[in-house]
């Protein structure tokens, strides 16, 4: 006798709950949209920058792009103008860009490039690089988006590690230094021609 009534119910409430949580995904896409609009005037149509200066954001993990934007807030990592902008979002809607960004395929633009570079680049990046920026830089685990990447972000990046303004692990710190050391700031030239040559 229950069956009767309460099959219809394990329906209605099973479509209520569907209900509402298609209806709060939608919200939470909507919302993932609008807010991410706002970057895509620097960081290019779903993250996928058109350069020069910006940096692709489409692919990167959630986790990096948390700790990329609370390093910003915090001042951590000096921007020129990510800081401010970093500041406006509270942690909730941070974390929706986060997951939109993350689930966004990279769209890599052709850039310029020198074809020698690339070739003296793609031995220096492996020798010196491709230890932590695994698979030829395409993996962008807790590292941001190397393969592909905008030049001139990435020669601003590599500044900022030198001069201080990027923090670095030691690790990271050595290799570095040992790329300098062994072949200057030509080879950073290559390294990165060979980056932006990837599709
Ligand atoms: C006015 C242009 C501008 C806007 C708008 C902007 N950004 Fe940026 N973004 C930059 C620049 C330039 C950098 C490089 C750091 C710097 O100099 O501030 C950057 C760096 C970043 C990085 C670090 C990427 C990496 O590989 O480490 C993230 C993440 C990021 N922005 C997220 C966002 C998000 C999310 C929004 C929208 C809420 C946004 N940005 C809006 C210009 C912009
Ligand atoms: C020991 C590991 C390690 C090695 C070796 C290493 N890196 Fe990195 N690199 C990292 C990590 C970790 C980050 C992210 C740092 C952060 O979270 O702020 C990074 C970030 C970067 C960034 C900034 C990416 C972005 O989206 O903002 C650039 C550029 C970069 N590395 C260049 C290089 C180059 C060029 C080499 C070779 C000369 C190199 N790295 C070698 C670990 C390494």
């Amino acid at each position: 006798m229950s069956h009767k009534i309460f099959k219809p119910m394990v329906f209605a409430v099973g479509l209520l709950a569907v209900l509402t949580y298609s209806q709060t995904a939608s919200a939470e896409m909507a919302s993932a949209e609008t807010l991410s609009a706002t970057c895509a005037g620097c960081h290019g149509p779903a993250g996928s920058s058109l350069g020069p200066a910006t940096p692709t954001i489409a692919g990167i993990t959630q986790d990096y792009f948390m700790s990329s934007m609370n390093d910003y807030i915090s001042g951590d990592r000096k921007s020129t103008v990510m800081s401010r902008i970093a500041k406006g979002y509270s942690q909730d809607e941070l974390k929706i860009m986060a997951d939109y960004f993350a689930s966004q395929k990279i769209v890599r633009y052709a850039q310029d490039v020198d074809a020698a570079k690339v070739e003296k680049g793609r031995k220096l990046f492996q020798d010196y690089c491709e230890k932590c920026h695994e698979n030829d830089g395409y993996l962008a685990d807790g590292i941001g988006v190397m393969a592909g990447q905008t030049k001139q972000y990435l020669h601003f990046m590599v500044n900022d590690f030198f001069s201080g303004d990027r923090e670095w692990s030691k690790k990271q710190k050595n290799k570095m230094q040992a790329l300098m050391d062994d072949h200057g700031p030509d080879g950073y030239d290559a390294v990165i021609d060979y980056m932006a040559s990837k599709q």
